[in-house]
């Protein structure tokens, strides 16, 4: 059997982390999810309590260590040691990811990282630049999309089931996804952009599980029985 790398990229709410977390299942695969560390790095510069400048980036990302660890849920993410899952899907982490992530010394220590984490293959990784510059000569890469209103709509549900941090409406939600993607895709650091051989898959009206399965048999069709 073939050991691949399934690059998943995408904009905001596009449902990358759900699928990409089933379909490592699905395949005995690790799964990674660059999001996360992005995340992470952002709650380390907030907590920082100081400007958002490059040196101070450049500080942040060099005293930190950022882990990824299986767990029942998929991975959990840990800052300097400590769980940080909940927090990085803050409202707030989520205003200053956008910034903290189109950092330079932000971006090349952690595609470093998941350079090496993805050394033995085996794995799916999602995020925004996984099949251009992390690993661009990944087996199967896939460009997940949804219409804006549907990644609004999934964005809302998570937002309101992290009880009491919910003070944006609907509005405010989509706002925030269209400028998010509207920063990541034209940031002069690895932009978001789908590779010119990359599968896209708009998923606004099709199940998780469907996508999954879709992205399944891709998969099988490149590593075999
Ligand atoms: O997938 P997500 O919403 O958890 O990602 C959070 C942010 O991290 C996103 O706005 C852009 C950034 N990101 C990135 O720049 N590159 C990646 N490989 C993954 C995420």
């Amino acid at each position: 059997m073939r050991k691949i790398i399934i690059a998943i990229d995408g904009p905001a709410g596009a449902g990358k982390t759900s699928t990409a977390k089933l379909l490592a299942t699905k395949l005995k695969y690790i799964y990674i999810d660059t999001g996360a560390m992005y995340r992470a790095v952002t709650l380390a510069y907030l907590n920082s309590k100081t400007e958002l400048n490059n040196e101070n980036l450049a500080k942040t990302i060099s005293n930190i260590s950022i882990e990824l660890k299986p767990s029942d849920n998929g991975q959990i993410t840990l800052l300097n040691g400590t769980d940080v899952s909940e927090e990085i899907r803050s409202v707030l982490v989520n205003q200053y990811v956008s910034p903290v992530s189109a950092n330079e010394h932000v971006r090349k220590k952690l595609v470093d990282i998941q350079r090496k984490l993805g050394e033995r293959k085996c794995c799916v990784m999602d995020g925004r630049d996984i099949g251009t510059i992390v690993f661009p000569n990944a087996e199967l890469k896939i460009f997940l999309t949804a219409s804006l209103e549907e990644r609004t709509k999934r964005r809302w549900l998570e937002y309101n089931k992290q009880a009491g941090v919910n003070n944006l409406s609907f509005d405010e939600v989509s706002e925030q996804i269209s400028s998010r993607d509207k920063y990541d895709s034209s940031r002069a650091v690895s932009p978001l952009y789908m590779a010119d051989d990359a599968i896209k898959i708009d998923n606004s009206n099709i199940t998780l599980e469907q996508q999954v399965e879709i992205i399944y048999n891709l998969a099988i069709d490149i590593i075999g029985n």
